[in-house]
């Protein structure tokens, strides 16, 4: 027997039991003729302690940091007790101890503060796990995943595998391919996820599906972007946008109570893709504070038709106002009193590269009903009211205007309102909250190829009342620079994203079932009928063989798990992930394969 207990299990009401046990090294502190050891395993932390005898028989052995060891002892009472660990109360008188394993010394430290960059830590990924930060992640993980098997069990949902070798399935990133040494010359892609899979599972029948499953897409990666990522991935057949939306916002209040015991008893909130670009800036807003845009002025080439404001700013001859295609003033709470030295700080915040503005003009709601501007010059106290009633601002509000291009500045505003949240501590790590948005625009113009393309992915129906409009109308742009007014402008997708904190964490639609609109849908693409075929042909087929009305969503797995846990990296909850550049330091992968591969595959590289 290696162990009768763990190193996270032994208590006041274990005193007097010989016990057995094995871990790892984590310190050890020698006081003259004895020592102390915190032995370490995935459960917690015991102390040991080696009497003068063992201690020589330490000394003859050099224990260090990180070796594998089990010892044989009798539980005692300690006088110094530990209130922070759980076994703190006890130690481990030992008697005999056996050195399973040696270490190297560790790169890192091995605690919760850990010395090691990100770097280091990941290229010895195995060592980074054995901290408890990481591994209270990783157990969080695999609460949320616990929790989702079981609703979804319980709501007889099936879990079947999908393959991973597979036909490119478009859904808007690049695919990662794979050779074929028994087809030369050919190639498998690796999912971007399993969206016509789930559909074909429909058609066979089986009327709710789910899988917790790796997806592959070769995007650019961000904080929240991993190449590898998984999916809570789920479909229904006989259902309704709102038969879908109750379900899963069940899901997701079932995961708030298993990992965090939160009741989420609100409703989950509500907004059209319309209200959520207008007044929070992006489609995927943060609802936990107020703070939104007070649209000025936007051009009329955007999909967003909602009515401006330009009589605010107009006629001062305040050139930046004039010659800018969107204005955009959000009222900063109770910020009214910020010095110089303030608001030239968020001036060159806003100036930064990633945000990428030419400066930030500000009016001072003062607290004694005046106002002060960066624009006195041209515009009139009373302009400057009408500004702050506008805005929805109070006295002791600050409020800050953006100027400039429309999807910059439309962009920029959204983030300088979370900046905003974030210092005045309104994004609070505890605090969830959902939204749908809901009701996006089917199509978007690429201006390039002069020609529509799908938002979500091609399979997401438009909302019933848009059917006839696409059905009837040709998908043909004959006048570029009138795209919108182009009946397709105008199509809302049947399709929903899930929004946590500012986060898209799901998104899925009700999907096309009918060969005809499917058909439609791919000619609105740009695929002529041998390219349908082509790419879709087996979903075509299956459409002719009874496909029911079906729908669905996808979570991002990873991305849920690192909200609920607090994190703005999805990293931290995956446990071998990517670094920025898509490689996996540890094994150091991608790589140059052997000059037999090639030959098996039949492959010559010319790389440009
Ligand atoms: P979508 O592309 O919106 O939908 O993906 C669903 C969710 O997956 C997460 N996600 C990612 N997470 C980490 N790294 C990535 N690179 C990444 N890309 C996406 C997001 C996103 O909301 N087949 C459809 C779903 C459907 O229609 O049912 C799909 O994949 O949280």
């Amino acid at each position: 027997m290696y162990r009768s207990h763990t190193c996270g299990e032994l208590r006041i009401e274990n005193v007097q039991e010989s016990v057995i046990l094995a871990g790892w090294v984590q310190t050890i502190r020698k006081f003259g003729s004895i020592t102390f050891i915190d032995l370490r395993d995935r459960y917690g932390v015991t102390q040991l302690l080696f009497g003068e005898e063992l201690n020589k028989q330490l000394d003859e052995n050099s224990l260090g940091r990180e070796y594998v060891l089990q010892i044989k002892g009798i539980v005692t009472e300690r006088s110094n007790k530990n209130k922070n660990i759980a076994t703190g109360d006890i130690e481990i008188t030992v008697n005999e101890f056996t050195i399973l394993n040696k270490s190297a010394i560790p790169p890192f430290t091995i605690s919760d503060e850990t010395d090691g960059g990100d770097d280091v830590r990941m290229k010895y990924r195995y060592l980074d796990l054995r901290r408890n930060a990481v591994k209270k992640n990783l157990e969080l993980r695999y609460a949320v995943s616990r929790s989702t098997r079981n609703y979804l069990h319980e709501n007889n949902f099936m879990d079947i595998e999908t393959p991973f070798l597979i036909k490119s399935t478009p859904e808007g990133a690049r695919d990662f391919v794979v050779p074929s040494r028994m087809n030369p010359g050919q190639f498998y892609a690796l999912p971007q996820s399993p969206q016509t899979f789930k559909q074909l599972l429909m058609v066979s029948g089986y009327d709710r599906y789910y899988q917790i499953v790796k997806c592959f897409r070769d995007e650019d990666l961000r904080a929240d972007r991993q190449p590898e990522f998984t999916q809570i991935d789920c479909e229904m057949s006989f259902v309704e946008q709102e038969d879908i939306l109750n379900m899963f916002e069940g899901l997701v209040k079932r995961i708030f109570k298993d990992v965090k015991n939160i009741d989420y008893t609100d409703t989950v909130e509500r907004m059209t893709w319309e209200d959520a670009m207008w007044n929070f800036g992006n489609d995927k807003p943060d609802i936990r504070f107020g703070m939104q845009l007070l649209n000025i002025k936007k051009p009329s080439s955007v999909y967003i038709t909602k009515n401006d404001q330009p009589e605010l700013v107009s006629g001062a001859d305040f050139k930046v106002f004039d010659e800018a295609e969107t204005i955009i003033g959000i009222a900063v709470p109770g910020c009214c009193e910020y010095s110089r030295k303030q608001t030239d700080e968020i001036t060159e915040w806003v100036k930064r590269p990633q945000i990428g503005m030419k400066g930030l003009v500000f009016i001072k709601c003062n607290l004694d009903g005046t106002f002060k501007s960066s624009v006195d010059k041209f515009y009139s106290e009373e302009k400057l009211k009408a500004i702050a009633t506008a805005a929805n601002a109070k006295a002791g509000d600050l409020i800050l205007i953006l100027a400039g291009a429309e999807e910059r500045t439309r962009k920029a505003s959204s983030e300088l309102r979370l900046e905003m949240g974030k210092r005045l501590g309104y994004r609070k790590e505890d605090e969830f909250k959902l939204l749908w948005v809901m009701d996006f625009p089917l199509f978007e113009y690429a201006e390039e190829e002069n020609r529509w393309v799908a938002r979500h992915h091609p399979f997401t129906s438009p909302k019933p009342s848009d059917i006839d409009t696409m059905i009837n109308n040709s998908p043909v742009i004959t006048d570029a620079s009138k795209y919108l007014e182009h009946p397709y402008a105008n199509i809302k997708a049947n399709a929903y994203d899930m929004v946590l904190n500012g986060n898209e964490i799901g998104g899925g639609s009700i999907r096309i079932f009918q060969r005809p609109l499917q058909e439609k849908m791919f000619e609105a693409l740009g695929m002529d009928e041998a390219e349908q075929q082509h790419k879709f042909g087996f979903l075509l087929g299956a459409f002719e063989y009874g496909a029911p009305p079906h729908g669905g969503l996808a979570f991002g797995f990873d991305r849920l798990c690192a909200i609920i846990g607090g994190s703005e990296s999805i990293r931290d909850f995956i446990a071998f992930p990517k670094n920025n550049s898509g490689r996996d330091v540890m094994l150091d992968a991608p790589s140059t394969i052997d000059a037999k591969q090639f030959d098996e595959l039949q492959i010559k590289l010319d790389l440009k």
